[in-house]
């Protein structure tokens, strides 16, 4: 049985699913996207996901699809269609596919594009890497400087990822004026004597939706959070460090470049605050 996906209105399976060659996502980049995950048949976050897609939006004047207030009900049924159990739904709007191409954005006239697809991860929590621990190297972080905006532009992380894998390790920590900004498709935390350290809101990282939740639960836990810049210095000589993202929720970090970090295995707060993090979670998931 093939996939089926959703674009612009239809649910189809995914081999006649078509998108224009003028589609300006294709063509520039300019498309905004989420990533919702899926445990137990159920959306993670779905709220806090909408809510930075609309923001993404209005950021770039990008026209919101029709569909906009049925998102919920979308998502729904390609986890329904698909039966994914664990896993997740990718959204990419973009800014529709005008009759040429032409830099200049196009008219009213133009829909955007919206297009849903889904991603079947079983198992997604039990990962074996959050056991281990990832392995991290720094790189300079050249994106452009609108990276609260959650746009298609991916080359660069892409490229990351790659540094990462030719290196041995599993990603890539992009480092700006001296300080860690984030990872390649995530943020980035270090943990000093207890308290948790990790780059403040600014329009220099994604404002993660797993983030935000990560520190609520922290500080409700009584566990101390700092947000400001880190450097790369300061990571290596950390007593843990670990990500967060839709994807890998919290996952610890073990070393970082040559450092490794404390006895190489995934530390108490990383470990603790991805159990917290699920479970909460699981109990809000739609
Ligand atoms: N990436 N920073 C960057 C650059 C990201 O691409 C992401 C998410 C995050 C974490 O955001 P959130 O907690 O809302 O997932 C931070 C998604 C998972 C992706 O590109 O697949």
């Amino acid at each position: 049985m093939s996939r089926i996906v959703y674009v612009n209105g239809e649910y189809l399976p995914e081999e006649e699913a078509k998108v224009s060659v003028f589609d300006r996502g294709f063509l520039f980049a300019d498309g905004v996207y989420e990533v919702t995950s899926v445990l137990g048949g159920k959306l993670l976050d779905f709220e806090g996901h909408a809510r930075r897609l609309r923001r993404s939006l209005d950021e770039l004047d990008m026209p919101t699809p029709e569909a906009m207030d049925d998102l919920l009900e979308i998502h729904r049924e390609l986890v329904a269609r698909n039966s994914i159990v664990d896993g997740m739904v990718y959204l990419q709007i973009t800014r529709g596919a005008p009759a040429d191409r032409d830099f200049a954005f196009p008219g009213a006239e133009v829909p955007p594009t919206l297009v849903l697809f889904t991603q079947s991860k079983p198992g997604l929590a039990e990962s074996p890497a959050a056991e281990r621990g990832i392995r991290v190297i720094s790189i300079p972080d050249i994106r452009w400087g609108r990276r609260d905006i959650k746009t298609v532009q991916l080359l660069y992380p892409s490229m990351g990822k790659m540094m990462a894998k030719a290196a041995g390790a599993d990603d890539a920590w992009m480092i700006e004026d001296g300080a860690v900004t984030e990872g390649t498709s995530n943020n980035a935390y270090i943990v000093k004597g207890g308290k948790i350290i990790t780059r403040n809101l600014g329009t220099e990282i994604l404002h993660g939706i797993t983030r935000a939740a990560v520190l609520r639960f922290a500080r409700e836990a009584q566990m101390e959070v700092e947000e400001r810049p880190f450097t790369l210095a300061e990571a290596q000589e950390a007593d843990e460090a670990f990500i967060t993202s839709a994807s890998t929720f919290v996952m610890p970090v073990v070393a970082i470049d040559d450092a490794t970090l404390g006895d190489g295995t995934p530390g108490p707060v990383a470990r603790r605050l991805r159990e917290i993090y699920l479970d909460e979670s699981r109990k809000t998931a739609i």
